[in-house]
């Protein structure tokens, strides 16, 4: 990999995934691309912002030489739930003019995606390779339909497709997002930093969560594993952790942070988005293709205070 773009570069992951990679000597050269500003840099990188969708913009920010992207820029769970268009426009339409930009290149770039478990709605008590998807948001349905376009294009030759479906990444820094899952970062963030919150869920709500470092380091991997390893299917569940919401305020309170500055109130409308997301997986090949999954709440709290607070 001489030269990879990432798109939603100027996000949450994005940035994480372009440190670690420019630390590493087969990196020479990484695009990031969003519609937000992004400031501090990391070696070896450039920045391009605009939108997805602007004409020209798609020869702009992968060119020729381009031999893997990592196509994060997506508009989240609960912002495609309130404007449907906006999530057809850039979770469709970006991503499938994105992949006809790279076919048309002629070169089979790597292309790495990230899906959800979002994509599944209702689902066994545990969800295996096999699970299939039956997704029950608009976020869930557009990433399900970008798996399928991944997949076939991948088969056809155009592109060497991967897509992860990421659990909930779990503690993201910085404020709350558009994300329906936006809570399970706040109700431990916001304490930790002695900040107010609101939990609009029960107690006893099982999450599927992986930490930053979890999924920076499989994003990483996931480029560096052989094609072989991901045909035909080239859609995986990346291994998480299973926890409760009490479970992580426990954790909580071990590390330091007030649990009383949680207010419980419940919301109907994210309640009815997270509660179709299943929280218990075998992840077979991830576990056999080699992704980590993390180990204990505390260390996922442990590693928040060292890496972003
Ligand atoms: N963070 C999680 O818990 C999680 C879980 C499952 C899947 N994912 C997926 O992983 C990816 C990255 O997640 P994240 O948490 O870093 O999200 P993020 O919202 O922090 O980053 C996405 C970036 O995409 C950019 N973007 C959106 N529309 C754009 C457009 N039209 N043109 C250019 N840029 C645009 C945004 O400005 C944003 O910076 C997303 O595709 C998300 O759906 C994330």
């Amino acid at each position: 990999m001489r030269h990879v773009l990432i798109t939603g570069g100027g996000g949450f992951l994005g940035r994480k995934l372009a440190t670690a990679l420019s630390a590493r000597a087969d990196v020479a050269r990484i695009t990031l691309f969003d519609q937000a500003p992004m400031p501090d840099l990391p070696p070896k990188a450039t920045a391009i912002v605009g939108d997805l969708l602007a004409p020209g913009m798609l020869a702009r920010i992968a060119p020729p030489d381009v031999d893997a992207v990592v196509h994060l820029a997506a508009v989240v769970s609960s912002g495609a739930e309130a404007d449907f268009d906006l999530g057809m426009r850039v979770n469709i339409d970006g991503l499938r003019l994105m992949l006809e930009h790279l076919r048309g290149l002629g070169t089979c770039p790597k292309v790495l995606f990230t899906s959800s478990v979002a994509a599944f709605g209702a689902t066994p008590p545990v969800v295996d390779d096999d699970t299939p998807t039956r997704p029950q948001s608009s976020y869930g349905a557009q990433k399900a339909i970008g798996e399928y376009l991944i997949n076939d294009m991948s088969r056809k030759g155009f592109i060497d497709g991967r897509v992860l479906r990421l659990p909930t990444v779990v503690i993201r820094p910085g404020k709350p997002n558009k994300a329906a899952s936006s809570f399970a970062s706040g109700i431990l963030r916001e304490p930790l930093n002695g900040v107010a919150t609101t939990c609009p869920v029960s107690r006893d709500l099982p999450l599927w969560i992986a930490s930053p470092r979890a999924v920076t380091a499989a994003l990483a991997h996931a480029l560096d594993t052989p094609a072989d390893l991901w045909a035909p299917w080239r859609t995986i569940n990346l291994a998480g952790v299973t926890v409760t919401v009490a479970e992580m305020v426990e954790a909580l309170a071990r590390a330091g942070g007030d649990p009383g500055l949680i207010d419980w109130t419940p919301d109907p409308a994210i309640a009815a988005i997270v509660e179709t997301w299943p929280a218990r997986f075998k992840t077979a090949r991830s576990d056999a293709m080699g992704f980590k999954r993390d180990r204990t709440m505390d260390e996922i709290i442990e590693n928040y205070k060292t890496d972003d607070m």
